[in-house]
């Protein structure tokens, strides 16, 4: 033993996530003919994950359609509100469709009207039906289920929590896991990172319990960039309730884009005046129109009316089950909606290949910011992404560990960050970070977040506080140093967009493991 460490092992590639990104990372490692080892902290792995409960689509511009690759990048580029980066846009979108015939090759059968022929729907944003479905809104689902099955003779292993990634400043050697066998080293000289999103920063969120900001904590704690974090999408239609916290069904943009209406309570539209594309306009956009309208009537939640659509529980049938699920008939009464965290469009600062600045480290999925989503994601680019670039990190670490051969880590002394309690924390991050912020606030949650108990991360659920409270921290200091509303972040003192601050900041830690700063420009990975 080492260090307290019971148990040593070693592999090539590493992969941290077992949803879109990481199966995808993880498979196209093994293809290359590398050791490829899979870590989820969830017990039982399949399913469950961000990617499961994805419902829209994914966005793909077909060949022979009236749609183009310059269109989709056109409105990726408006939706993300000047901080994308075009050459990670255009090259992400131009790889689609082969990624997209790639997971059909693999058994994945998207909604068709015809043999061979997918049905396109619309979703927030988009210029142009380009969503392609499946099971009417089970789409996370079924690429779930593809890769899962495709991922099966992979060594995927549950209960395995990643609490560090190892390096010696230089280069990535391996993590630190704790599991039912104690604390463990896996070395490894290359390790992705696809832990998913921090929606669980809120007390109520779209995503799947696990959503913890982990790959965020762990990338700062071995000293790479963060960048963009500050902008978190709020989705415009997460199905209200006035009693339930934690994870909330989601309403698919896709329900809008087959003709539903928002209105208030009076039956008031929503967002008319507002945006050209009115309830199809950008999701900040109408997150924000919803925001002002529940500020102005002081009511709970506004309705989405989808009782004009024809054959909406065969084409709708997971939002169907959710509404049953709540005691609404979603073909005879207005459901209930109101914005909720549902995604981070920053992260681990990336390139296209999921490279980050640290040789070794490499992160796909929502955790990574490639430069794809700048200020806003727009809606359905992430199944998109996550194939794309978690394809090429699977290839890119592959090869790196080709490269490299074995690493041995040398294991770090214990380290105890601190971490505030979880309802706490989402509570603070509930009331003073959400969709509208204000200086005052966000000060008083940067001391609330300063306040936190030490805490070694020896078990999942303290890791999972150790990590949101430092992701917490580094959203509080980005949206702070952001004077301005752009994008997903909007600033009640700031209401527009200050062109001189049109570049993305960058979160890094500052000396100990529980303190960041805030500087710029993105670092070139
Ligand atoms: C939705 O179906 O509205 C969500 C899709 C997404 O987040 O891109």
């Amino acid at each position: 033993m080492t260090g307290g460490v019971a148990w040593q092992q070693q592999a090539d590639v590493i992969v941290v996530g077992t949803g879109v990104a990481g199966l995808a990372a993880a498979l196209a490692a093994h293809r290359a003919g590398r050791h490829v080892v899979v870590l989820s902290k969830a017990e039982q792995t399949g399913g469950a994950t961000a990617t499961c409960y994805a419902q829209g689509g994914i966005a793909v511009v077909l060949p022979e359609t009236e749609d183009s690759v310059e269109a989709h990048i056109a409105d990726t580029l408006a939706a993300g509100a000047g901080l994308c980066d075009p050459d990670a846009v255009e090259s992400i979108v131009a790889d689609g469709y082969r990624a997209v015939t790639e997971l059909v090759g693999a058994g994945a059968r998207f909604d068709e009207s015809a043999p061979g022929r997918f049905v396109l729907t619309r979703e927030g944003g988009h210029s142009r039906r380009r969503i392609i479905h499946a099971g009417g809104d089970a789409t996370g689902a079924e690429v779930q289920r593809v890769l899962d099955r495709a991922a099966a003779a992979l060594d995927i292993r549950g209960g395995h929590v990643v609490v560090r990634v190892l390096h010696d400043g230089g280069a990535v050697s391996g993590v630190v896991v704790v599991n039912a066998d104690g604390l463990g080293v896996i070395h490894a000289p290359s390790v992705v990172l696809a832990t998913g999103g921090l929606g669980h920063l809120y007390g109520t969120t779209t995503n799947p319990e696990g959503c913890t900001g982990d790959g965020i904590a762990l990338a700062l704690w071995a000293g790479a960039a963060i960048s963009d974090i500050e902008f978190i999408q709020f989705h415009p239609t997460m199905l209200f309730s006035a009693h339930t916290s934690g994870r909330r069904p989601l309403i698919t943009e896709a329900v809008r884009g087959e003709g539903a209406k928002l209105v208030d309570a009076e039956g008031d539209p929503v967002t008319a005046g507002i945006h050209p594309m009115g309830d199809l306009a950008p999701r900040d956009v109408v997150a924000a129109a919803i925001d002002a309208r529940l500020k102005a009537t002081g009511d709970p939640c506004v309705f989405l009316d989808a009782r004009s659509i024809a054959g909406f529980e065969s084409r709708f049938p997971t939002v169907t089950a959710a509404c049953h699920a709540a005691g609404i008939d979603p073909v005879r009464q207005p459901i209930p909606v109101a914005p909720g965290a549902h995604y981070s469009c920053g992260g681990v600062v990336t390139d296209v290949w999921g490279h980050t600045e640290l040789p070794g480290l490499f992160a796909a999925g929502e955790v990574a910011r490639t430069g794809m989503h700048g200020a806003n994601r727009l809606a359905s680019n992430s199944l998109l992404e996550g194939l794309v670039v978690g394809g090429r990190a699977g290839r890119a670490a592959a090869a790196h560990a080709a490269a490299e051969g074995y690493a041995r880590a040398r294991v770090p002394d214990p380290f105890t960050p601190t971490a505030l309690a979880r309802a706490e924390l989402q509570s603070a991050m509930s009331r003073d970070a959400s969709a509208i912020r204000e200086a005052g606030r966000l000060r008083r949650l940067a001391d609330t977040l300063r306040a936190g108990q030490s805490r070694t991360p020896a078990s999942r659920a303290d890791f999972e506080d150790v990590a949101l409270t430092l992701t917490a921290r580094a959203v509080v200091a980005a949206a702070l140093a952001r004077e301005e509303s752009r994008g997903c972040h909007r600033r009640a003192e700031y209401p527009d967009a200050d062109p001189d601050q049109a570049r993305s900041t960058v979160v890094r830690l500052a000396g100990d493991p529980d303190t960041v700063r805030v500087e710029t420009p993105v670092p070139v990975c």
